[in-house]
């Protein structure tokens, strides 16, 4: 099997740079999320599926304190840290294997000093979970150089924590744990409370397909936040009269219909949002099941007119895109992925009709908005693992 371009370039960069091969060549996936969205940090279900666009490290261990690596995507930029104590966070992309070795000392497990060289070909801030990829790469190396026998679910909740009290990005668990625990030609349907996994052949003959709207928007992490303070909002609120609910996930549409109307109207639209949207994911994991794409594209169709009225999380470019990609013939359904706000959409294609969709999305975009969108198929991957 011929190895893959970002294999043979970390590769190569290691051996330039440290004189030796490197003991392990790691691959962790980026993803995009079929549907369930802004729903993992009130419980509930999402359904992602880790991508072919991947974070590479090329590692070794090295005597001596000290871990060394040169990040080639940004400016060939290279960070040294101590490995013995928990290094000072200076933000940027050495936060990540910063804040994933700090959540193992955490842990009380003592990662050894490494040499590494990182690629990766996931856009950054397009929500494909870019910094998930890097975080699962540096924490599955450290896991199998130091023989520590973490799981792979331990170690996503590892980075999560990094993520979250490390880089302080106070996001929910679905992009490290689709990272760490994708299954190639699979969605993973994941239960945020358990964290029970279940797997779901993609259909034969149906492409995903990501738009890049190339639109970044640095508001993204505060609207996230104040999401998240919404959705807590609503469930104290509802507690009042359903004192046995812990989060969104345990109240159904019609107790929220009940006991919400004093809610202030956004908070209640935020709630709705929430509740149909898990309810949206279950309904597709059964259509999925069934092998009715029909039915699986209409309720990703019905989850991005959500999330662009009761969530607010959309953009202009993305309605667009949406509203493009379902006017060609052979789209089942589209809808922005991930945080929102900019970013990409994704949409389920029959394969025949793919040409054409990516034609008319990027003349109606560029028709719109002057620019052209990132149109790609990708396929569901495995999680990440070591590459030999
Ligand atoms: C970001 C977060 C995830 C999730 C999505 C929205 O990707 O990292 O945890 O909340 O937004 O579904």
């Amino acid at each position: 099997m011929t190895k893959h371009e970002l294999y043979k370039k970390v590769t190569q960069a290691y051996t330039a740079r440290f004189q030796q091969s490197p003991q392990l060549v790691v691959r962790a996936p980026g993803r995009v999320n079929l549907i369930g969205e802004h729903t993992d940090y009130n419980d509930g279900f999402v359904l992602p599926v880790a991508v072919d666009q991947a974070a590479w490290l090329a590692v070794g261990a090295v005597e001596g304190p000290l871990t060394t690596v040169r990040a080639l995507d940004i400016k060939n930029d290279e960070a040294i840290f101590s490995t013995t104590e928990v290094p000072a966070s200076v933000g940027g992309w050495a936060d990540y294997p910063k804040g994933v070795l700090w959540a193992f000392l955490e842990r009380g497990v003592h990662p050894a000093p490494i040499n590494a060289v990182l690629a990766s070909d996931v856009p950054v801030g397009a929500g494909m979970s870019s910094s998930a990829a890097i975080e699962l790469a540096f924490a599955f190396a450290w896991n199998t150089l130091g023989q520590f026998d973490i799981s792979l679910s331990d170690l996503a909740l590892l980075c999560q924590k990094a993520e979250n009290q490390y880089v302080g990005v106070n996001c929910g668990i679905m992009d490290q744990m689709i990272s760490a625990c994708g299954k190639a030609g699979h969605a993973m349907m994941l239960d945020s409370r358990s964290l029970e996994r279940r797997y779901f052949p993609m259909p034969e003959g149906v492409a995903i397909v990501v738009a890049d709207s190339m639109v970044r928007r640095s508001l993204a992490a505060s609207e996230y936040n104040i999401r998240r303070a919404q959705c807590e909002q609503a469930v104290s609120h509802l507690q009042a009269h359903l004192p046995e609910i812990k989060a969104l996930r345990d109240v159904s549409l019609r107790q929220l219909e009940q006991f919400g109307h004093d809610l202030p109207e956004v908070v209640y639209r935020r709630a709705r949002h929430v509740v149909t949207e898990n309810d949206r994911v279950v309904k597709f994991a059964r259509a999925l099941h069934s092998g009715d794409i029909e039915t699986a594209g209409a309720l990703m169709i019905e989850g991005h007119r959500s999330l662009r009225d009761d969530y607010e999380v959309s953009a202009a470019e993305l309605d667009a895109l949406v509203e493009a990609a379902v006017e060609v013939p052979g789209c089942y359904g589209a809808r922005l992925t991930g945080a929102g706000f900019g970013g990409c959409t994704i949409a389920l294609v029959a394969e025949a009709a793919v040409s054409d969709f990516k034609t008319h999305i990027a003349r109606v975009y560029d028709e719109r908005f002057g620019k052209q969108p990132t149109v790609y198929v990708t396929h569901p991957a495995d999680g990440v693992a070591a590459i030999r």
